[in-house]
């Protein structure tokens, strides 16, 4: 039998249409339950699990996502890759790039961000130098070169709190630290994955600029406009891979 490869969608990917449903599955993880049950499909012929993030209804914000469930009720199922794909703003990227980034900061707080536990022995330090799968993100890149999609490869993803936007002075500073892109929710998904010795890789959608890098401000309808326009490029690209 062919190995799933898990997509966990973001904002715009509740959902998979060309997704041809075989069975949905509720697990139940010591964490809790992940954001929505597990759909596995064919997606193109290609067996995949679908995890929508903010749940089938789009109602969890990126503060409360449960991280640790989603990626353990994956792994528990026995998936070993997952491409997880978000929105996000735009540092040094234009709304509408596509982007599989290469490194991360991470300025989130107070999230389940761990599952070393009190009293393991011996304490698990994961090695996070390069916190994504590099052969996952090639082949997300060769999957765009095959879609004719053009997508950036490398950058740095600095994952906010939210789920309030930034100020111009906060993403001055990530500018500064090094960061080409702003999300809320790429932490601490990408290091339980690693804890997890999961394949892990990101696809981002820039869909406005960050805060402070355009005139006025960030209006969610210019938003709900690039996504409506762009996620068809995000489903072409899974489709590929
Ligand atoms: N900041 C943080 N997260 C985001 C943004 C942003 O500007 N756009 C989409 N997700």
């Amino acid at each position: 039998m062919k190995e799933h490869i898990a997509i966990i969608g973001g904002t715009g990917l509740s959902r998979l249409d060309a997704l041809e449903v075989e069975r949905q599955q509720i697990v139940v993880t010591p964490y809790g339950e992940p954001s929505a049950p597990l759909t596995f499909g064919q997606f193109d012929g290609v067996p995949i699990v679908f995890l929508p993030r903010h749940g089938e209804a789009h109602t969890i914000p990126p503060h409360l996502v449960n991280y640790q469930a989603n990626l353990w009720a994956l792994h528990s199922v026995g998936i070993r890759e997952v491409v997880s794909v978000a929105s996000v703003g735009g540092i040094t990227l234009p709304p509408r790039a596509l982007v599989v980034p290469d490194q991360i900061i991470d300025y989130t707080w107070g999230r389940g961000h761990t599952y070393v536990k009190c009293g393991c022995t011996p304490i698990k330090h994961v090695d996070f130098t390069h916190p994504y799968c590099e052969a996952l993100r090639q082949r997300l890149l060769e999957a765009g070169r095959e879609a004719g999609i053009e997508i950036a490869d490398g950058g740095t993803y600095g994952a906010t709190q939210g789920p309030r936007l930034e100020t111009a002075a906060e993403i001055c500073r990530m500018e500064q630290d090094g960061c080409d892109l702003v999300g809320m929710t790429g932490m601490p998904e990408a290091a339980l994955a690693r804890e997890l010795d999961l394949c892990f890789a990101h696809l981002s959608l820039v869909v406005n600029w960050a805060a402070g890098k355009s005139e006025g401000t960030i209006s969610m309808e210019a938003i709900k406009e690039v996504l409506d326009t762009s996620i068809d490029s995000v489903r072409r690209i899974i489709s590929r891979l």
